[in-house]
């Protein structure tokens, strides 16, 4: 592929990689996880796999990237280990199933930004907003049709390349859409039964914590930051050698989980309040937050910009996504930019129409006890990225040398590492082998 690029500032990085990790992943699947998974005990189960393999694989991950200068698996190659670069593929075929359920899901924010924009909401109670999002979900064309309408303005936006597409794109509205939670926060826990909520998200019931709870946990914390499968490493090659990663890392982290538990606090009070079940499902945001929404002065308008800047994280996320592929096809098959993403995106087609259709038509079709949808969604977060993330750990740790990755860590010394020491131990022991145990505790169940 013609010329890579770089990201131009380091707010940008920032805001390109928080960009991907804040997504779906925060505002729909961490809050009916927790719904699922009993709530306060799946919460602290989630920050510790945060800090234990979020931080060391995200930080290990992007230096990865940075020192290999290429798509996911070709900067194996160019580290002069191209055994290794199959797990570079495996991040590739990883994001291509991600993309496969996550533009279904897409699709319906852009399907919500429409019913906000004609005012729909009005009126209906939880009830009716279960059936209506039941009908639409279901349904065997309009879910497969907003789903294409995302995947064709992603490929454009990533047809333009690194600084114009990515950069522009993210920098501005992510803190709009962080004070809307906020606000949409603040409107949950007053309302009327909202104490049950929190109680819910805050007083952890040790005796839910299983093998599952911690298997989805971890699932989640590698899904939410966007680690394990070569997203990272890609952005981590358009990353300045001055750009201080420690800090991107904590940055990125503190702002991903601050999003994830604003969402919840936005919607359990709010759920608790309605008497809804928090262990519906996919379904919990998108039945729960229009209800918040009717019980707002001026909250209309509050839902059409909510939805449109639900709609643009998203975009921030499938964007990165298509990258990996699309980094992936350019380099290392030599075509253009443009070329890549609209072939990476055409071959997605058929996966994300599967995807749509397993929620309704096709629901009779099961693998191991799940829908196709469900299916992309375990196999992807629960396996593929803590195996990638496992892999990348021990070739930080233990196949590359210390000395060339602090070397490139720290610039040459320039850079002053406050963690390095933490950060080494972690990868090399901790995170593979607690990554590890979360793997083996499904097998001793
Ligand atoms: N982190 C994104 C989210 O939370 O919605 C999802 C995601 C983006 C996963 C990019 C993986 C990835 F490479």
């Amino acid at each position: 592929m013609e010329n890579r690029g770089n990201f131009a500032t380091k707010l940008g990085i920032i805001a390109a990689v928080a960009g991907s990790a804040v997504g779906l992943g925060n505002i729909w699947r961490f809050p009916y996880l927790l719904g699922q998974n009993g709530g306060a005990a799946f919460f602290l189960v989630y920050l510790l796999c945060v800090v234990l393999m979020g931080i060391p694989v995200m930080m290990a991950e992007m230096s990865l990237g940075r020192m290999g200068g290429r798509n996911a698996s070709g900067a194996f190659k160019a580290l002069g280990r191209p055994k290794w670069s199959l797990l570079g593929k495996m991040g590739v075929l990883c994001a291509f199933l991600i993309l496969g359920f996550y533009y279904v899901v897409a699709g319906w924010t852009l399907e919500y930004t429409f019913q906000a924009i004609k005012f729909d909401f009005i009126g209906q109670t939880p009830g009716d907003l279960a059936d209506s999002f039941a009908a639409f979900s279901t349904h065997n064309i309009r879910p497969i049709v907003t789903a294409v309408a995302f995947m064709i303005i992603t490929c454009l936006v990533v047809s333009f390349g690194v600084k114009k597409g990515i950069e522009n794109s993210s920098r501005m509205l992510m803190p709009i859409l962080f004070i809307f939670i906020i606000v949409l926060a603040i409107r949950s826990v007053t309302l009327p039964g909202a104490m049950e909520g929190l109680k819910f998200l805050f007083k952890p019931d040790f005796g839910k914590i299983t093998a599952d709870v911690v298997l989805s946990a971890m699932g989640q914390a590698f899904f939410s930051l966007s680690i394990g499968m070569g997203c990272l490493l890609t952005y981590g090659s358009y990353v300045k050698k001055d750009v201080n990663l420690e800090n991107t890392t904590f940055q990125v982290v503190t702002i991903d989980s601050l999003v994830a538990v604003l969402a919840a606090i936005a919607i359990f009070p709010a759920v608790f309040s309605m008497g809804l079940d928090p262990g519906q499902g996919p379904q919990l945001v998108f039945v729960t937050l229009p209800h918040v929404f009717n019980q707002m002065p001026g909250g209309s308008i509050f839902a059409i910009i909510f939805f449109l800047l639900l709609v643009v994280t998203t975009l921030t996320s499938t964007i990165s996504l298509l990258e990996v592929v699309t980094a992936y096809f350019g380099e290392e098959f030599n075509m253009k930019r443009g070329k890549a993403a609209v072939v990476a995106s055409l071959i997605n087609v058929p996966l994300v129409v599967l995807a749509s259709l397993s929620l309704g038509q096709l629901g009779h079709i099961q693998l191991f006890h799940c829908n196709i949808f469900d299916f992309l969604d375990k196999i992807t977060s629960q396996i593929f990225m803590p195996l990638g993330g496992l892999l990348i750990c021990i070739f930080v740790g233990w196949i590359l040398p210390g000395k060339d990755l602090h070397e490139s860590l720290s610039n040459k010394g320039k850079i002053k590492l406050r963690i390095w020491s933490v950060f080494y131990f972690l990868v090399r022991y901790v995170s593979p082998v607690v990554i590890l145990l979360i793997f083996l505790g499904q097998f001793l169940r």
